[in-house]
């Protein structure tokens, strides 16, 4: 059992009030028991508006800066406890970057080498981090799953060349959606004291979806209602739409780390159970998150805009005062010279989204 799992909880709900506790957490065991306990975020100003809370799971303030590195954390604990990663080891992943983040922050931290696949599409200074922290990277055309020369099938062959080395396999390793039903769910159902009325997250690799979702449902006998969010060129829409009959998916979204083309293992455990699927488009995401920005004092990533647009429309065909939670899976940091660059927007036909009083944020040419 992980230490972050026994060590007293710490009660970090934001409410709007001025007054706060605050207790240290101190970590006995290194960078590992740093990972998880983040504050749950009530996003005030946009709660005001709906007539229901949302809430946001504050994952960027994770060690390496996003929700991934919990399933980094279990995925490294499960290979060593399977016995397939060794002192002196090496882990071998395919990632649009943070879970690499995650992984190479706990390799630093117990002696394991690390190799990153990762398409050559994401931003330069994710693999620039990855390098730095001691990873080698291999940026890769990206492929659809059923080419071999997919960049998941491209790690597992690496993996199994070397001696000692384990493909963490993020997803279809169970281990990822293990890390969300211990570890996120019971934080975010304690943060509220049980009063969550629905759940709403995007997906990559569906280990934070299908884990909280999972958790939530259990511990709520059902009641929690969980709504899986998509950005375009993902199939999870249509999928749980079509009740399982379609993968179809067309188009693409400035979001990083988010939409799949097939259901992974990780997702399908649990995506039965989901209350309905929402599709946002990427116009949508972009006000948000200069809204939460200018509104809220939010910095944040792609996908955690999209997760509260989703949050938001969910909201509101709840009654009155309901909590609706959802995850700012990482910050704006990673990402700052593309969204808030007027050339950038434009040249992805974004920059309309962005109404004239929120231009100030716009500061690369
Ligand atoms: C920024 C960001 N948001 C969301 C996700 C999706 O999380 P999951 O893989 O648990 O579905 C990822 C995955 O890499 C990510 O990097």
């Amino acid at each position: 059992m992980l230490r972050t799992q026994v060590k007293s909880f710490i009660r970090c709900v934001s409410t709007n009030s001025t007054s706060s506790t605050f207790t240290p957490i101190v970590s006995h065991n290194g960078i590992a028991d740093a990972v998880g306990n983040t504050p749950l975020i009530k996003l005030v100003k946009l709660s005001e508006r709906l007539g229901r809370n949302i809430y946001g799971k504050a994952e960027f303030q994770n060690p390496g800066g996003s929700i991934k590195d919990r399933a980094a954390l279990y995925l490294i604990k499960d290979a060593e406890d399977r016995g397939l990663l060794k002192a002196g080891g090496t882990v071998v992943e395919s990632t649009a970057g943070n879970t690499g983040i995650g992984l190479a922050h706990i390799c630093r931290s117990r002696g394991y080498d690390l190799v990153i696949y990762i398409p050559n599409t994401q931003a330069q200074s994710k693999i620039d981090t990855l390098r730095l922290l001691g990873a080698e990277v291999f940026p890769v055309p990206p492929k659809p799953f059923e080419d071999p020369e997919n960049f998941n099938h491209k790690a597992k062959r690496h993996a199994e060349s070397l001696e000692n080395a384990v493909w963490a396999n993020q997803f279809d390793n169970l281990a990822n959606r293990q890390a969300h039903i211990e570890t996120t769910g019971p934080e975010i159902w304690r943060q509220l004291e049980g009063k969550v009325d629905a759940f709403t997250c995007s997906t990559g690799t569906g280990g934070t979806f299908a884990g909280i979702t999972r958790y939530l449902k259990e511990v709520s006998n059902g009641k929690v209602k969980s709504i899986v969010a998509d950005p375009p060129g993902s199939c999870v829409y249509s999928y749980v739409t079509s009740g399982g009959k379609s993968l179809e998916r067309s188009g693409g979204s400035f979001t990083e780390g988010i939409g799949q083309g097939r259901i992974t293992g990780n997702l399908q455990q649990d995506i039965d159970t989901v209350d309905g699927a929402v599709s946002i488009p990427d116009g949508e995401t972009i006000n948000m998150l200069y809204t939460l920005l200018d509104e809220e004092g939010l910095y944040l990533g792609g996908t955690g805009a999209l997760n509260v647009v989703a949050a938001a429309k969910i909201a509101k065909d709840l009654p009155e005062n309901s909590n609706v939670v959802t995850i700012l899976a990482d910050s704006g940091h990673k990402y700052s010279d593309r969204i808030f660059s007027k050339k950038w927007l434009e040249s992805k036909d974004l920059l309309k989204f962005i109404p004239e009083h929120l231009h100030k944020h716009i500061v690369y040419p």
